[in-house]
């Protein structure tokens, strides 16, 4: 159809127990209740939403791979933010727009989270509104996507 866009939702390792890890930095919501918050969206301004979560870099790398004719991306590419080439190069090698989010504001918190490999190659980063950082992620995201 016309308008309609697919995008991918990636979210990285430990974010599969959402809702009860670190609940202090985190927040209480769950994956789940991300996945409807962005749903609701979606579905008001024809977009067409696929959600994938692993705790495996590899499996993260292959997912980029076989969905490269999506619109674009919204990760969350927790801790392999800080380590990941490989992702950086995949998203690189399939040259989608991108927008990394975060839960927390990385950049309030240890050293060694300052810094993201991923960033550079994203269109834009978003961090520290828990779970709407996804939403806040999907909106920009799709008027950019619109607006190109
Ligand atoms: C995170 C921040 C990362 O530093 C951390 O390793 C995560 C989650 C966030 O959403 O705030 O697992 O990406």
């Amino acid at each position: 159809m016309g308008n309609r866009m697919n995008i991918l939702v990636v979210s990285g390792p430990n974010l599969n127990l959402l809702g009860t890890r670190e609940p202090d930095i985190y927040g209480t919501s769950s994956l789940d209740d991300m996945k409807k918050l962005l749903l609701a969206y979606a579905g008001d301004h024809d977009i067409d939403l696929d959600f994938f979560q692993s705790n495996l870099e590899g499996d993260i790398i292959n997912y980029i791979h076989r969905n490269s004719e999506a619109r674009g991306m919204v990760i969350n590419p927790a801790a392999f933010t800080h380590t990941s080439v490989a992702i950086r190069d995949a998203i690189s090698a399939v040259q989608m727009p991108v927008v990394e989010v975060h839960l927390s504001n990385i950049h309030a918190r240890e050293e060694f989270r300052r810094i993201s490999l991923i960033a550079p190659v994203c269109v834009g980063q978003i961090s520290g509104f828990g779970i709407n950082s996804y939403l806040l992620g999907l909106t920009a995201l799709s008027d950019y996507v619109r607006k190109k």
